[in-house]
C-alpha cells in the first residue's frame, strides 16, 4: 500500500484526495496547502466520511512538508485557476514559480516518488516539475488527456442518448484550445462513431471539446473539478495497483511521433513505474498536422517558461 501526497487543497487537490480515500488503494493520504488550517480542515472532512462510505485511507491536512516524508506519488495541484476571459497559458507567470517551489520542497523529503502535475499551464508545468525534480522521465507527468477525453466521450454519450461507459475515445496534443481528439480512434461499444453520427455534428462536439474548459470557466467563474479531481485519482490508482491501463496522459517525449525534449499528451501505459510505455499511434497525414500544430503552441509557452529563468 502506497503513500500519497497531494499538493494544492483547493477545488481539484481536495477532489483528488476524496475520490482517491474513495478508491481505498492507497493507505496514506496528505494534503498540503499553504493554506493549513484548509487543508486539515478538508483532510478531516473526508476522513468523516469514511464510516458512511466504507473505506479506510488514512487523510491529513499539512502545510508543513516533513509530513509529505517517502510520498510514493504526489499529485501537484497548487497555483492559481483561470478566471473568465483568462487562457491557461496566462497562468505562468504564478504557477511555474509556486510548481518548481513545490517539487523541490517535495523532492527534499521523498526520494525517488512518481510526480503527477495538474497545475496550468499544463504541459509547460510538468515540464517545468521534470527540471525542477531530476526525476526519470517515466517518473513524472501530467494529467490532461483523461479529463479532456472524458469531456469529449461524455458530450458523445448526450448526443447519440448512450452510456458514457460504451464510449472508448483517445485525444492527443497540448492542454488547450489545440488539443486534437481523434474521431478515427473513437468508439461506441466497438462500433466506429463515424458510422453512428453524421460528420457535422461530431465536428461540433470535437470544436466544444476544445473549448470544454472554458465553457465550464464561464459558468462558474472558474475553472473545474469533480472532472480534473476523479481524472487524477484514476492515474494514481493504475500506478498503486500496477494496472497497466492505456491513458492520454502528458508525457515527455524523446522522438516519438518526431517530437522532443517536450511534454504533450500521448497514449501512455500507466503502472507501478508511472509511463512503462508510449503508445505511438499510426497517425494519418491531417492528425499529424493537427498534433504539430499543438505541438508547437506547447513550445511557444514553454519559451516563454524558459525566459522567465525560474
Ligand atoms: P484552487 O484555487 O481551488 O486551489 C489551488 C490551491 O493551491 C489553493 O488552495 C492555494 O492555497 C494552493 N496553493 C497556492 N500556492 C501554493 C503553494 N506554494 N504551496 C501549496 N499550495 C499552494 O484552484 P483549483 O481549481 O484547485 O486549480 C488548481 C490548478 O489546477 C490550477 O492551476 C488550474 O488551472 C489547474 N487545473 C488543471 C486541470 C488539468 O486538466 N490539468 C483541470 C483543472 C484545473
Ligand atoms: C480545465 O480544462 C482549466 O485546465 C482546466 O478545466
Amino acid at each position: 500500500m502506497s503513500k500519497v501526497t497531494v499538493v494544492g487543497a483547493g477545488n481539484v487537490g481536495a477532489t483528488v484526495a476524496n475520490v482517491l480515500a474513495h478508491k481505498d488503494v492507497v493507505n496514506e493520504i496528505v494534503l498540503l496547502d499553504i493554506k493549513g488550517d484548509l487543508a486539515r480542515g478538508k483532510a478531516l472532512d473526508s476522513w468523516q466520511q469514511a464510516p458512511i462510505d466504507y473505506y479506510s485511507t488514512k487523510l491529513k491536512g499539512s502545510d508543513d512538508y516533513a509530513d509529505t516524508a517517502n510520498s510514493d506519488i504526489v499529485v501537484i495541484t497548487a497555483g492559481i485557476p483561470r478566471k473568465p476571459g483568462m487562457s491557461r497559458d496566462d497562468l505562468i507567470s504564478t504557477n511555474a514559480k509556486i510548481v518548481n517551489m513545490v517539487t523541490e520542497s517535495i523532492l527534499k523529503h521523498s526520494d525517488d516518488p512518481i510526480i503527477i502535475v495538474v497545475s496550468n499551464p499544463l504541459d509547460v508545468m510538468t515540464y517545468a516539475a521534470y527540471k525542477a525534480s531530476g526525476l526519470a522521465s517515466n517518473r513524472v507527468f501530467g494529467m490532461a488527456g483523461i479529463l479532456d477525453t472524458a469531456r469529449y466521450r461524455a458530450f458523445l454519450a448526450t448526443a447519440l442518448g448512450v452510456s458514457p461507459k460504451d464510449i472508448q475515445a483517445v485525444l492527443m496534443g497540448g492542454h488547450g484550445d489545440t488539443m486534437v481528439p481523434l474521431p478515427r480512434y473513437t468508439t461506441v461499444a466497438g462500433i466506429p462513431v463515424t458510422e453512428m453520427i453524421g460528420d457535422d455534428d461530431l465536428n461540433a462536439i470535437v470544436e466544444r471539446t476544445k473549448k470544454g474548459g472554458g465553457e465550464l470557466v464561464k459558468l462558474m467563474g472558474t475553472s473545474a473539478w469533480y472532472a480534473p479531481g476523479a481524472a487524477a485519482a484514476q492515474m494514481v490508482e493504475s500506478i498503486v495497483r500496477d494496472e497497466k491501463r492505456i491513458f492520454p496522459c502528458c508525457a515527455y517525449l524523446s522522438g516519438e511521433y518526431g517530437l522532443k525534449d517536450m511534454f504533450l499528451g500521448v497514449p501512455v501505459q500507466l503502472g507501478k513505474n508511472g509511463i512503462e510505455k508510449v503508445l505511438e499511434l499510426q497517425l494519418d497525414e491531417a492528425e499529424m498536422e493537427l498534433l504539430n500544430t499543438s505541438a508547437q503552441h506547447v513550445r511557444d509557452v514553454m519559451e516563454v517558461y524558459k525566459g522567465m529563468n525560474v
